[in-house]
C-alpha cells in the first residue's frame, strides 16, 4: 500500500498572525505544483493565527492544510482558556496534534487525556496527529519500545479500526526534539515500524498498513532525505525548521532532492 507522505510544520508558540501570513507566502513562492503533488503539506500555527491562515489559504487557493497544536475534548462549556474541536472544524482545521511531548511533560497531559482528545477530534472529522516517544532516560534504560507501545494503547482506547486507519501517528523521541540531535534513519524506521505493527496487532486487517507514521525530532534540510527514504516513515513533524520559509520548503521538496 502506498502512503502519501505528510510534512507538517509545528510552529509551537512562535509567529503572530502577521508573521504567519508572511511566512506562508514566502514558503509558497518556493514551491511548484509538482512539489504539492508529491506530498501533503500542513502548517500548524498558534490558535491566534488560524483565522488569518484560513483566509489566506482560501483566497490564494493554496494546497496547504491547516492544523492546530491542541484542543479540549468537550464541544463547549465552562473551560476557561480552552478551544474545542468544532471551533477548529469551522476554521477548516484538518489536523490536531494530540499528546505532543511538550504537552505531556510541561502541561501534565496523561494518556487518558490524550485519548479523550483523539476521540473528540475524530468525532469532528479532523485527523489527529498522535505523538508518542520516549525520553532519553527511558531509551537508555532499554524501555523505548515499551513506553511507546503503552502510549499507543492508552491513546487508542475505544478508537475503532476505521478511525485509526485515517490517523497520523508521529514518533518523536523526546531527546531529539529541539536538540539538533536526530535519531539515525535506521533507528527512526525501526521505531516507526514498531508503531505500525502495534497498530496492526491491535486491529484487524490492513489498519497498520494504512496509518501514516511520521518521524519528528530535529528534522532539517540536511537529514530529511535519508529519513524519508525509510520504508516505514511516511513524513515528518517539523518544529524549528518549519519557522524558516527556506528550510521548510527544502524539507517539503524532499522527493526531488
Ligand atoms: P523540532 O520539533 O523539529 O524542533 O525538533 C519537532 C516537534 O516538536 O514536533
Amino acid at each position: 500500500m502506498s502512503r502519501r507522505p505528510l510534512i507538517a510544520g509545528n510552529w509551537k508558540m512562535h509567529k503572530d498572525h502577521l508573521e504567519a501570513i508572511d511566512l506562508v507566502q514566502r514558503f509558497n513562492y518556493r514551491l511548484e505544483a509538482e512539489d504539492y503533488d508529491a506530498v501533503d503539506i500542513a502548517v500548524i500555527p498558534p490558535f491566534t493565527d488560524l483565522r488569518s491562515m484560513q483566509t489566506l489559504i482560501d483566497a490564494d487557493r493554496l494546497p496547504i492544510a491547516l492544523g492546530a497544536q491542541n484542543c479540549h475534548w468537550e464541544d463547549s462549556g465552562a473551560f476557561t482558556g480552552e478551544v474545542s474541536p468544532p471551533m477548529l472544524a469551522r476554521l477548516n482545521v484538518r489536523y490536531v496534534i494530540c499528546g505532543h511531548s511538550e504537552r505531556r511533560h510541561l502541561f501534565a497531559e496523561t494518556d487518558e487525556i490524550v485519548n479523550r482528545k483523539v476521540q473528540a477530534v475524530l468525532r469532528h472529522a479532523i485527523t489527529p496527529i498522535l505523538c508518542v516517544g520516549e525520553t532519553l532516560e527511558q531509551r537508555e534504560a532499554g524501555q523505548a519500545k515499551d513506553v511507546v507501545v503503552g502510549q499507543l494503547h492508552g491513546a487508542l482506547e475505544g478508537v475503532g479500526a476505521e478511525q485509526v486507519r485515517t490517523m497520523v501517528i508521529a514518533y518523536e523521541p523526546v531527546w531529539a526534539i529541539g536538540t539538533g540531535r536526530t535519531a539515525t534513519p535506521d533507528d527512526a524506521n525501526e521505531m516507526c515500524a514498531m508503531v505500525r505493527s502495534t497498530v496492526a496487532d491491535r486491529y484487524a486487517g490492513s489498519t497498520g498498513e494504512g496509518v501514516r507514521v511520521q518521524y519528528g525530532g530535529s528534522v532539517m534540510p540536511g537529514n530529511v532525505v535519508a529519513l524519508m527514504r525509510q520504508p516505514d516513515i511516511d513524513g515528518a513533524l517539523v518544529g524549528g525548521a518549519s519557522l524558516s520559509a527556506d528550510d521548510f520548503a527544502v524539507i517539503c521538496r524532499f522527493p526531488r532532492l
